[in-house]
């Protein structure tokens, strides 16, 4: 049987933490800074992960690591440290959620309930495709990367490392968004957009606070 020890327990780790446990995925505890004072899912508190006698439990056979941090920052580098460091993970995706097998997850990789992830589609490592998303044929999605609730990526659309594209966005197809760009909710992007920018509404356009 797996095992999985959960990095970060709180909000989005919740997910995980169903999403583990209706695979029939064993929890074998929570990394934090500190014991949390709410524990919904009993979960034993580990200790820091950055503490490496707290990390022997992850040297067991069949057992890994997710780091369920929201941050793609955060979350980027916990994965790249952790796998750094020779300790595995792996696709979480909930038994209510659609990954084509003419597709590809990366590891580290959530698929929440209801997310669609169809034909040719390309998903890197560590990335959130959240509940109700849909990521349509032939989109590619790269590392660390978040897909908030209900986003829609029509076919072809490009989402570069470690954006994030906010709750019922709706990118076009064919459209190619690039690194560290923030999509706010319910925007709709019908236009390529560069790294690091922040983009909004519909039609969705730059958003950039120091020009106001
Ligand atoms: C885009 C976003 C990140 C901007 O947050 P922020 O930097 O705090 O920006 P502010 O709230 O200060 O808003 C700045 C301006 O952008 C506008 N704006 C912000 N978000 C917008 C959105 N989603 N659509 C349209 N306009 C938006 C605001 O009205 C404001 O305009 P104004 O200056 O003319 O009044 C945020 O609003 C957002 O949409 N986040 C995504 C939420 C989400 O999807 N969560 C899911 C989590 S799983």
């Amino acid at each position: 049987m797996k095992r999985v020890a959960l990095i970060g327990y709180s909000g989005h780790a919740f997910v995980v933490a169903d999403t583990l446990l209706s695979l029939g995925i064993n929890l074998l505890g929570y990394f934090e800074q500190k014991k949390k004072e709410s524990n919904p899912f009993n979960l034993p508190y580990i200790g820091q992960e950055e503490d490496e006698k707290n990390l022997e439990i992850l040297k067991e056979k069949d057992t890994f690591f997710f780091a369920c941090v929201g941050n793609n920052r955060i979350r980027s580098k916990i994965i790249k440290t952790m796998l750094g460091s020779g300790f595995q993970t792996l696709v979480a995706a909930h038994p209510g959620s659609f990954i084509s097998e003419f597709s590809s997850v990366g590891e580290g990789t959530l698929a929440a309930p209801g997310c669609r992830v169809n034909a040719l589609a390309n998903v890197g490592r560590g990335v959130i495709l959240n509940t109700g998303s849909i990521v349509e044929h032939e989109c590619i999605i790269k590392d660390f990367a978040h897909i908030a609730p209900g986003a829609v990526l029509a076919g072809n659309v490009l989402i570069g490392e470690s954006s994030f594209v906010g709750a019922n966005a709706v990118i076009k197809e064919g459209i190619t968004i690039g690194k560290n760009v923030t999509i706010g909710a319910g925007s709709v992007i019908i236009k390529d957009i560069p790294d690091n920018e922040m983009w909004v509404g519909n039609p969705g356009k730059k958003l950039d606070k120091n020009e106001k």
